[in-house]
């Protein structure tokens, strides 16, 4: 037998018990006429002691295990006499009797401990070695424990798994497609999913009413911190839904995970906010609403009193950072090269310090009457040691997101983003289409299968830019972690959805032929919603990437250094699949 118990799992009360362990060397050092060696399994470390009295040979043996060397011990249990606080087995030891050295190991290129020395490349590239890290583990059994409860939580709610295929055609997620060459239809490829869409509405033809899948995604896609190639959603769907209905449902679902994985009760039903309200008061549609700081409009304030720069502005927005009137002119300076930087965009800063006094010093004081700046303080509902910041510019949408950096950055430097703070939000009534500049034409902004409000259907045909979604996304702490929509389950509207959005009939037909013949045969009224996982963990773990909870991620040029993918193939793999290589 290779282990009786785990290397995590011996207390006082196991004393004077002969164990056997099996594990990883974590370090060895003699000290006197003993070896203590730490062996290591996933479960914990457990301190083995090797006495030259006892055992002159087994001692030396164990002076001589490297790093990472596989071993198995046999010995007795003893309570220590000075215990280790820090380890969950720090009352015990294991005197050893036995020692077996199942397998060497070649020194390790960066050292396997919480902090270790390895750089990100290197971790990445030696992934197997990473993994048997606490912190990265660790990671890892979060996100296996959270599958699980989602899967118990929607058994319980009556979903049904159902897995759908991935070598598809495309579904139209806003991202690229990667594809994959067919070899027995040549010239022809599959996409691989960019998310269940097409298929999950199907499930709701053929009846399945609840559907559910933990399921693969990919989308070839410029990647960020809280974006990989391939990534894991919990795909949901129902029929004969509101969407009242649905967001009901997943804000139990979110809760019974806040519960049951970080302990955390939330009462209440969470806020629901417009995307108009977010945008307006946030900046964003994905709102960081653990911080006030909301955006207060000066434009009627502001505009006519000879100030250039707020004179030829479309929009003139401020936040009131709580207690930051102290900030120094080095500080200011600061926040204004971080508005200013090519990634943000704005122009310049002007700022506002309510003295302790009650009176306001500005960068604009002389364009200003202190009449001006007493409103432009009741505006914020501003207190004595405020510091007000504003940004203005020609373009609405775009200085309110370099206004919504600016608080972010604030609420960062002010300490009220804490990663064990949870504050989640519905924002709902998304607009419809997004127009794009660059192809003068719409895009669906949540994807062409998303239903306009009913209320705004007349709008379709006059002016498509006001028509609002029924589509919602759930945000918490400025991540957005689901998104869906109740869905258009009409043919005659949908084929009008796809005209907006450019296709022209035979386009649609051919794309999207089957989903349009499917809705012919009795399509229920359905609606859903697809959680990003990777997103999740992350946010329970406190994690600054998703990438720390994929066991084998890509790096940020979507390669995998491990197995180095992508890679050339052969000659007669690309004869065989009809592919031929340009050297363009
Ligand atoms: P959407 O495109 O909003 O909706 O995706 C749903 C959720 O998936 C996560 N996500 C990602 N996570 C990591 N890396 C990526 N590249 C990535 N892209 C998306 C996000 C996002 O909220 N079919 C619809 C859902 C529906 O309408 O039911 C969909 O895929 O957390």
């Amino acid at each position: 037998m290779y282990r009786t118990k785990t290397c995590g799992e011996l207390r006082a009360s196991d004393a004077e018990q002969t164990v056997t362990l099996a594990g990883w060397v974590q370090k060895n050092r003699r000290m006197g006429g003993m070896t203590f060696v730490d062996v290591r399994d996933r479960y914990g470390i457990t301190q083995l002691v090797f006495n030259q009295e006892i055992n002159a040979g087994l001692c030396e043996q164990a002076a001589k295990l490297g790093r990472e060397y596989v071993i198995r011990v046999t010995g007795v249990v003893k309570e220590r006499s000075n215990k280790n606080p820090h380890l969950a087995t720090g009352d015990i030891e294991v005197i050893a009797t036995e020692l077996d050295v199942l397998n060497a190991a070649a020194t390790p290129p960066f050292t396997i401990e919480d902090d270790t020395d390895g750089g990100d490349d290197l971790r990445m590239k030696y992934r197997y070695l990473d993994l048997r890290r606490n912190a990265v583990r660790s990671n890892l059994e979060l996100r296996h424990r959270m599958t699980i409860e989602v899967r118990s939580y929607l058994d319980k709610q009556g979903f049904i798994e159902v897995e759908t295929p991935v070598l598809i055609s495309s579904t139209p997620e806003g991202a690229r497609d990667f594809v994959v060459p067919s070899r027995m239809n040549p010239g022809q490829f599959y996409a691989l999913p960019q998310s269940p869409q097409t298929f999950k509405q199907l499930l709701m033809v053929s009846g399945f009413d609840r559907y559910f899948q933990i399921v693969k995604c990919f989308r070839d896609e410029d990647l960020r911190a809280d974006r990989q190639p391939e990534f894991t959603q919990i795909d949901c769907e129902m029929s004969f839904v509101e969407q009242d209905d649905v967001l009901s449902l997943f804000e139990g679902m979110s809760k019974h995970l806040f519960q049951t994985i970080r302990g955390i009760e939330i009462t209440g039903p969470f806020p629901r906010i417009t995307w108009h309200e977010a945008m307006q008061y946030y900046g964003s549609d994905k709102p960081d609403i653990r911080f006030g700081m909301t955006f207060v409009e000066l434009n009627h304030l502001l505009t006519g009193s000879g100030f250039a720069v707020f004179d030829q502005a479309a929009y003139i927005g401020g936040i009131c950072a709580p207690g930051a009137a102290s900030y120094t002119r080095k500080q200011i300076d600061a926040l204004t090269d971080f508005v200013r930087r090519p990634q943000i965009g704005a122009k310049g800063l002007v700022y506002a310090r309510v003295e302790a006094d009650g009176s306001i010093r500005s960068s604009v004081d002389k364009f200003y009457s202190q009449d001006v700046l007493q409103q432009l303080k009741e505006a914020f509902a501003a207190k004595a040691s405020d510091l007000i910041l504003i940004l203005s510019g020609d373009d609405v949408m775009k200085t309110r997101k370099q206004l919504s950096e600016l608080r972010l950055e604030m609420g960062n430097q002010l300490g009220l983003r804490n990663k064990n703070t949870f504050a989640p939000l519905w924002v709902t009534d998304f607009p419809l289409f997004e127009w794009s500049e660059e192809d003068h034409r719409y895009y669906a902004m949540h994807h062409p299968f998303t239903s306009p409000k009913p209320e705004d259907l007349h709008l379709l045909d006059t002016d498509p830019g006001a028509v609002r979604a029924n589509a919602y996304d759930m945000v918490v702490n400025g991540v957005e972690i689901g998104g869906g929509s109740i869905r258009i389950h009409d043919s005659a509207l949908q084929n009008k959805m796809f005209r907006l959005l450019g296709f022209s009939e035979e386009q649609a037909a051919a794309q999207f032929g089957f989903l349009m013949n499917a809705f012919r045969y009795g399509a229920p009224p359905h609606g859903g919603l697809a959680y990003g996982l990777d997103r999740w963990v992350s946010l329970f773990a406190g994690l600054d990437s998703i990438r720390d909870c994929i066991a084998f991620p890509k790096n940020n040029s979507g390669r995998d250094v491990m197995i180095e993918a992508p890679s050339n193939i052969a000659q007669a793999q690309l004869d065989e699949l009809h592919l031929a290589i340009t050297n363009e």
